[in-house]
């Protein structure tokens, strides 16, 4: 089965039909909230709002052992992750989504390995490429077939949040590759593939990074939230388009 996991602005998917609800308990705790089960299309498919259905969830305070672990548990395969991302490569505006083949991972004190404790042997994934490519491929396929534009590519620099970046921090992001900053891909993307759980991330890009933009007023908020919801309905076509494939 696929999942898809809803970040800020997808909380649901309303193209979902749904058959069922499901609160799922794990070996690590509570996950964001219940998996709702349902169809698109012909194809069967998980959905979970990453940050809790009421958005209370910061990025830092996340449990993404327990999302991931639930998803496994259900028989989940393959995941399409949705995140929102600040821009910082001039292709990445706002409004614009990317599908990122690459990862720098700047966040601290997350929980982000299932393979920790006494009775657990030490394990070392692979982890090169660390978005599934047969996944990525899907939502760029899904795109083409939805008539959107899509940037198929990037390194997404995942950050500890919650607070947005200095300026500084930007530059340094950029110096180190990153094309795009947000604050939740890491650990998601390793848990999946600890769990062999095939995993590409959607982003969404609401708001060009610290220091990117023209407006003087710095990150505005009230712009996030108007281009999220003009930007959402696209990328729920793509999902729908993608999981299809
Ligand atoms: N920085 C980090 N995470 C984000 C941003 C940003 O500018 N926008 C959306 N998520």
């Amino acid at each position: 089965m696929i999942a898809i996991i809803g970040g800020s602005g997808l909380t649901q998917l309303e193209n979902l039909a749904i058959t069922a609800k499901q609160i799922v308990r794990t070996p690590y705790g509570e996950p964001s909230g219940p998996i709702t089960f349902g169809r698109i299309g012909a194809v069967d498919v998980a959905f979970l709002a990453r940050h809790g259905y009421g958005h209370t969830l910061a990025p830092h305070e996340i449990n993404y052992r327990a999302n991931l672990w639930a998803l496994h548990s259900k028989g989940v395969k393959r995941v399409i992750a949705v995140c929102t991302v600040g821009g910082i490569h001039a292709q990445l505006g706002a409004g614009a989504i990317a599908v990122p083949d690459q990862i720098i991972d700047y966040t601290w004190g997350r929980k982000s390995t299932y393979f920790e404790g006494s009775e657990q042997p030490v394990t070392h994934v692979d982890f090169t490429t660390p978005f599934c490519e047969t996944t990525r491929q899907m939502v760029i396929a899904g795109a083409k077939d939805a008539g959107v534009a899509l940037v198929a590519g990037g390194t997404y620099g995942a950050t500890q949040g919650p607070r947005l970046e200095t300026k500084a921090e930007i530059d340094r992001l950029e110096r180190d590759g990153a094309t795009m900053v947000g604050m939740t891909v890491m650990p998601e993307a390793a848990l999946a593939r600890e769990l062999s759980i095939s995993y590409a991330a959607l982003a969404v890009v609401v708001n060009p990074a610290a220091g990117r933009g023209t407006s003087a007023k710095g990150i505005d908020m009230d712009d996030i939230a108007r281009i999220i919801e003009t930007t959402m309905a696209k990328v729920r076509l793509v999902v729908a388009k993608a999981v299809e494939l």
